[in-house]
């Protein structure tokens, strides 16, 4: 990574990419400058949509809060156009979590409330710790959510959930959070989780990266449109995967009765 950042941090470990929010002190709330980075970075990461990590874990530094939501100080005195801007620059990160080229994992340690909650929904999926708390206080303090969070969590809990917790602002403990399904996963510890989500990560690299891209690509495309639209989706990415060097390689493998060789083109 070429640039260098206050907030967040970027480091590789085995060709899998782990970016953490450093902002303990305020318990990783996102402000303008904190989006920006992870803009920066994730910019930097996903470069032409490129595959030069395997995967990519997205979590908090310390063991009380993934993220705390978005900066409530700095929220107190905009504008609605300066909150236009802030929201929309939220969505955006989001959005480029939501595209990454390679899997990505939210691994949550303690908070996820609001904006930290809708971060880790635009991951591919959550893993959490036994002390993760989730929610969507926004109505606590005269707002709504803004970085997805009406959109993403109707989505992954169904509207009448997404609702409930919304409209309460309630917290969500990790049991009831991996019984709606916004958890895929819980943990004893966040370490263990960690493990884990590089395990996973290490494995599915052994398959085709072009694949799961496509495979991510016909999911994230289309599975809220009608089914009929949605198979057009995966259609187009299916055929997009034959006569890639992926493609042949899989299949010349499994003729040969021997490992695949991936180049994620
Ligand atoms: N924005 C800005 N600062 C935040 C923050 C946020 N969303 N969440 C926590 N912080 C800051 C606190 O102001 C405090 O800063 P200080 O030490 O300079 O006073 C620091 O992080 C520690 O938080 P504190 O409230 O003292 O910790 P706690 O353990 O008592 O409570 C929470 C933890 C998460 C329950 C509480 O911080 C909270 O309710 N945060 C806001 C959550 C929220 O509404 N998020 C959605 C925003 S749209």
């Amino acid at each position: 990574m070429s640039t260098s950042f206050k907030f967040i941090r970027y480091e590789e470990d085995n060709g899998i990419g782990v970016l953490t929010l450093d902002r303990p002190d305020k318990l990783n709330a996102l402000n303008s400058d904190v989006i920006l980075e992870l803009k920066t970075c994730l910019e930097e990461i996903n470069k032409d949509g490129s595959f030069t990590i395997k995967g990519l874990i997205f979590t908090g530094e310390g063991e009380k809060s993934f993220i705390a939501g978005a900066d409530i100080s700095e929220m107190q005195t905009m504008s609605k156009d300066e909150a236009y801007k802030f929201g929309w620059m939220g969505q955006n990160v989001s959005l480029l979590l939501e595209d990454m080229s390679v899997p990505v994992i939210a691994c949550v340690n303690g908070f996820a409330l609001g904006g930290g909650c809708e971060m880790a929904m635009a991951c591919d999926f959550i893993y959490a710790t036994e002390n993760a708390i989730f929610g969507q206080p926004e109505v606590k303090l005269g707002l709504i959510p803004g970085f997805g969070g009406t959109q993403r969590l109707a989505k992954v809990v169904g509207r009448a959930k997404a609702k409930e917790l919304i409209y309460s602002g309630r917290n969500m403990k990790i049991d009831e959070a991996v019984a709606c399904g916004l958890v895929l996963e819980k943990f004893a510890t966040k370490g263990a989780m960690l493990t884990s989500a590089k395990k996973y990560l290490e494995k599915v690299s052994y398959n085709s990266p072009l694949a799961i891209k496509l495979a991510k690509k016909a999911i994230n495309d289309g599975v809220d449109l009608v089914t009929k639209d949605g198979l057009e989706v995966e259609l187009d990415c299916f055929s997009k995967g034959f006569q890639s060097e992926d493609m042949k390689e899989g299949t010349q493998a499994f003729v040969e009765k021997r490992k695949a060789i991936f180049k994620g083109c």
